[in-house]
């Protein structure tokens, strides 16, 4: 399907029914979601922005996707800051709110149900950060486009994308298991993948679901994010794409992210080691 604004709402129904059957990242219990928040600090998968939030500039968050709630949970409990998080799944909320409570951080979290285009109940904050998720909307584009307008001046915005060329192994893996065998097969190589979920069967459920069974996804690359920053007055300040390092110039990085799909090939099929082709970037109006 080809991406614009009049996909959205095809889109967003797919995707929302998808997600009340089963949210993504969803645990066992609220128990269980919460002893992961408490145990596993931001700084493991995303240091740019630990370094980020570390500085105490930042102090108001929006997160657009929030789903069950990890990040804007660990962001409230582990760095104080006061974050509003939107997702049109009312499943993952209430999970999220669960989480907040059992984690006595409600009054620094606010979960509100909406569909990210159509929210606008808020002042401009510090961060916005939407991870895995504007690639489920059927207009990447137009969300990125939307979801910056809540940065203000020197604010950044911080996005995790699937990658055109990291994601491509992993889709061609799967789907050739789904087509040839089954479902069923195809769940038994992801679990024998995934080393990180093993203890929590529904956990694992819901990332198998998330990952191999989405009714609409798309892929992108730093290159796009950079063209859509320049659009809207932001500049790139740091990517996984080369492992978090000081920047330097783009260009050499936009050739560079063309060698995620062999990496992808040598963790997924020679090394049998997850690899799901996200990149994340990090960008601050200028
Ligand atoms: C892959 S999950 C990511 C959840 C969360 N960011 C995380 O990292 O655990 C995608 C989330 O985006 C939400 N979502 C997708 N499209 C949306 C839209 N148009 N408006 C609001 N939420 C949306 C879904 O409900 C789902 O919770």
């Amino acid at each position: 399907m080809t991406e614009s604004p009049t996909s959205r709402p095809q889109v967003g129904q797919k995707v929302r029914s998808f997600y009340e059957e089963m949210p993504f990242n969803y645990y066992d219990s609220t128990e269980a979601a919460a002893d992961y928040i408490r145990t596993n600090p931001v700084e493991a998968s995303y240091p740019d922005l630990h370094a980020l939030l570390s500085t105490g500039e930042i102090k108001t968050v929006l997160e657009f996707g929030c789903g069950a709630g990890w990040l804007s949970n660990s962001l409230a409990l582990h760095y104080g800051l006061m974050v509003t998080a939107v997702d049109f799944t009312s499943k993952a909320l209430e999970r999220a709110r669960g989480v907040s409570e059992l984690l006595g951080i409600d009054d620094r979290t606010r979960f509100v149900e909406s569909n990210l285009f159509e929210f606008q109940d808020s002042p401009q904050v510090d961060l916005v950060i939407s991870l895995g998720v504007l690639h489920h909307t059927g207009d990447t584009r137009g969300a990125f486009e939307h979801i910056q307008t809540f940065a203000g001046s020197g604010a950044f915005v911080y996005v995790g994308l699937y990658h055109f060329y990291g994601r491509r192994e992993f889709l061609r893996i799967f789907h050739e298991l789904l087509e040839r065998e089954s479902e069923a097969a195809a769940f038994d190589h992801y679990r024998e993948l995934d080393g990180v979920r093993q203890g929590d069967a529904t956990h694992m459920l819901s990332w198998f679901r998330d990952q191999v069974l989405h009714p609409h996804e798309t892929q992108h690359t730093l290159k796009e994010v950079a063209g859509w920053s320049a659009e809207d007055g932001l500049s790139i300040q740091s990517t996984s794409i080369n492992g978090f390092q000081p920047l330097g110039e783009l260009e050499p990085l936009f050739e560079s992210e063309k060698e995620y799909e062999a990496r992808s090939h040598q963790a997924n099929v020679v090394e049998k080691r997850y690899f799901p082709g996200f990149f994340v970037v990090m960008a601050q109006r200028v």
